[in-house]
């Protein structure tokens, strides 16, 4: 492979939108930030200068990163930040991915403004296993608060209460005309008629998963979380914040004298108020032959189509959309399923409470509680050091801990009415695996305080979603309705609200890996956790030794 160069200036710079002004911390003057483009195999080399005045750390979200853990970025778990003044050099190699990835500051609310496109194409050479499309589009879905996020984070997290939800969705950085004082910020796609094009969708939404539909056109979906799927086609599709989705477009086969309405809307099952319940449009415009380029001037009194969205809460039409994705599990693209399984947990993930007492203020969570959120009971901590270092130097102790539960200390009805006590315990504690370990893990929801679809997504690795369900996950009889055959691969996977899931991977990454629900409000109050894979005992299945940039706490 060759290698690919870039410098990220962190920056604060001044944004409008809604009609109002603020300061965000930015990439290269850039919102959304620029896109990393590499081909499958190239060497990734990126310094990130921070010049703003937050702490600063940057995860290429899906990137396997193997043996290079120094390069992952999320904050206190492979590094510690990029101070202001300070820079680092991100180095990775990728290595058998092909779609599309995300890059996003991994330290608080950053990420609201800080993230951009990952581009991976095949190797030269490669042909896409789909016809060629004439143009590739990314399109990246975000949050917008008129405020500044880390203010509305750092305030939720005093009063124990929710945060403030977004005042908008955002195509590509703009809300779009369905908001007030927006449709100057409208995305719009220019099309030709009779064309394929590519869209490079990611929700990069912090609080949001969403639908994402194009009035009057199919979007076939060819690739998720950069791994290809046998193409799927459908009207709308759901994608998490975390995810990625490939999907071929098709234009009219001639100029069609109207425009159409992309539109984002979220699903959730949350308790109203806990999320942004509005709508982004961006517009499909097609160019006249006649006009090529500009189509603005004699579009203005076409009819503009709009389509139908799920209802808010359509958990069925959720679930028979993410059963339909399958991997190609072909010759070229083999899906190579762990079959047989070294170690199994079972994680209940859901929100709970931890009490009031020492927090200054009011509590504002439930019965005079602090919203809190756990992984089998725990609430994961951050360290003031790198979990990743702390392994690499020895020097653990008093940093984590190496007992992270395999499954709940006591079994409860998770699905059920909630029990009384939703206090959780606080920790930092880790799985460890030996190098190479396969694993099935089942993540279960739980109703406490509400059913609630958790994306997760794992660092390091993708996993096979193998089967999922709603209700209780039953050990008896679930597995024997695995699919060990084409499950999709992927990085980030609902936890169906009120459901459970189940992934294989096999261990063969050496280093500290975080798994977190990829709802950034889920996190903050401590829906995450970590795992530790050993090195093996060949020299090829070892961590490689910290980059000496690497930053201090
Ligand atoms: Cu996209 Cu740990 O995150």
């Amino acid at each position: 492979g060759d290698t690919v160069e870039y410098q990220f200036d962190v920056e604060t710079m001044n944004v409008t939108r809604l009609c109002s002004s603020k300061s965000i911390v930015a990439v290269n003057g850039q919102f959304p930030g620029p896109t990393v483009l590499a081909r499958e195999g190239d060497l990734v080399v990126v310094r990130v200068v921070n010049k703003a005045q937050y702490n600063m750390s940057i995860h290429w979200h899906g990137v396997r990163q193997l043996r290079s853990g120094w390069a992952d970025g999320p904050a206190y778990i492979t590094q510690c930040p990029i101070q202001p003044g300070q820079s680092y050099v991100y180095k990775f190699t990728i290595s058998g991915q092909q779609g599309t990835l995300w890059w996003h500051a991994h330290i608080s609310w950053l990420r609201a403004t800080v993230y951009g496109p990952i581009v991976i194409l095949p190797k030269l050479g490669v042909p896409y296993p789909f016809p060629a499309p004439f143009k590739e589009v990314p399109l990246m879905f975000g949050e917008w608060w008129k405020a500044d996020t880390e203010a509305v984070i750092s305030q939720a997290l005093q009063t124990g209460g929710g945060p403030n939800v977004s005042d908008a969705f955002t195509i590509n950085g703009l809300p779009g005309p369905l908001y007030n004082c927006s449709a100057k910020d409208t995305f719009k796609l220019k099309v030709k008629p009779g064309k394929m094009y590519m869209l490079r969708i990611i929700n990069s939404a912090l609080n949001d998963e969403l639908f994402f539909s194009i009035a009057g056109h199919l979007l076939t979906v060819v690739d998720v979380d950069a791994v290809y799927v046998k193409p799927v086609t459908v009207e709308t599709l759901l994608i998490t914040p975390g995810q990625t989705t490939n999907v071929l477009l098709t234009t009219k086969p001639s100029y069609p004298g109207a425009n159409y309405y992309m539109l984002a809307s979220p699903y959730s099952t949350a308790a109203s108020g806990t999320f942004d319940n509005t709508t982004v449009a961006g517009i499909l415009e097609y160019e006249h032959d006649e006009y090529p380029g500009s189509s603005a001037s004699f579009n203005k009194n076409l009819p503009l189509f709009k389509p139908t969205m799920p209802q808010i809460n359509d958990t069925s039409f959720v679930s028979n959309f993410t059963a339909k994705l399958r991997s190609l599990a072909n010759e070229d693209y083999p899906a190579d399923v762990p079959r047989e399984v070294d170690r199994r947990f079972f994680f209940t993930v859901g929100l709970g409470t931890h009490p009031c007492a020492g927090a200054n203020g009011t509590c504002q969570g439930p019965n005079g509680s602090r919203f809190a959120a756990a992984v089998n009971n725990v609430s994961f901590v951050l360290p003031t050091t790198a979990l990743l270092q702390s392994h690499f130097t020895g020097m653990s102790n008093g940093v984590y801990e190496s007992n992270f539960p395999a499954m709940p200390s006591s079994p409860f009805n998770y699905t059920g009415t909630p029990p009384n006590n939703t206090n959780v315990s606080n920790g930092t504690k880790l799985v460890v695996l030996s190098y190479g370990e396969s694993v099935e893990l089942v993540m279960q929801g739980t109703s406490i305080l509400g059913a609630e679809s958790h994306p997760f997504h794992l660092h390091g690795f993708n996993f096979f979603v193998v089967g999922q369900g709603f209700g209780n996950f039953d050990p008896m009889s679930d597995p024997a309705k695995y699919n060990l055959v084409d499950p999709v691969e992927r990085n980030t996977v609902g936890v169906p609200a009120a459901g459970w899931v189940a992934l294989r991977f096999r261990a063969d990454n050496p280093g500290v890996w975080f798994m977190h629900c990829h709802l950034e409000v889920h996190v903050s109050w401590g829906l995450k956790m970590a795992w530790l894979v050993q090195d093996g005992s060949l020299s090829n299945q070892k961590l490689l030794p910290p980059p000496s940039d690497l930053p201090k706490c």
